[in-house]
């Protein structure tokens, strides 16, 4: 594949309903499979942007109506996604982080692990007030094992 023609985008954006998980996972897992992933990759990636999009719907506005913003790019060799939302912001992100630390007594507080695990990189930038703004990146198994050998 040629690296210009490899390259491709889709950038979205949609009120914070919970029916929209559903539409961000389809359309970054349709942009995703462009790319050399395996299928259980590929499921991964729905995992880590459904997550990342719930907490943009769920957190960042917390009952109050917003935007949420999904960009997902995929060239020769890794995608990336960010979700974005203008909403609360995350005052202690460390602590987020944590495993099982939630700030909804129903929830479990998995969410940033799975992104973590499930993804090869995961950046968070968030600001009380301002927002959050969610990056991960994802290389293809296959990618990685042909740059090792
Ligand atoms: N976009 C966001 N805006 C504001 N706060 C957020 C955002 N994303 C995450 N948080 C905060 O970080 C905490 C941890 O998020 P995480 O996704 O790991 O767990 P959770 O959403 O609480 O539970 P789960 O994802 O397992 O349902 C949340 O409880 C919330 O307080
Ligand atoms: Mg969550």
């Amino acid at each position: 594949m040629q690296e210009s023609s490899a390259r491709n985008y889709i950038a979205m954006e949609f009120p914070n309903r919970p029916e929209n998980v559903g539409v961000a996972r389809i359309a970054v897992a349709a942009l995703a499979a462009q790319l050399d992933f395996t299928l259980e990759e590929v499921d991964e990636i729905k995992v880590a942007t459904s997550e990342a999009v719930s907490n943009a719907i769920l957190h960042g506005y917390r009952g109050r109506t917003g935007v949420v913003k999904v960009r997902a790019e995929v060239d020769a060799e890794r995608l990336e996604v960010v979700v974005q939302d203008e909403g609360q912001g995350i005052a202690d992100v460390e602590l987020a982080r944590q495993p099982s630390y939630s700030t909804d007594p129903e929830r479990m507080g998995l969410g940033f692990v799975f992104m973590e695990s499930f993804m090869d990189e995961l950046e968070i930038d968030s600001a009380p007030g301002r927002g959050t703004r969610i990056r991960m990146v994802k290389v293809p198994q296959r990618k990685k094992k042909a740059a090792e050998a």
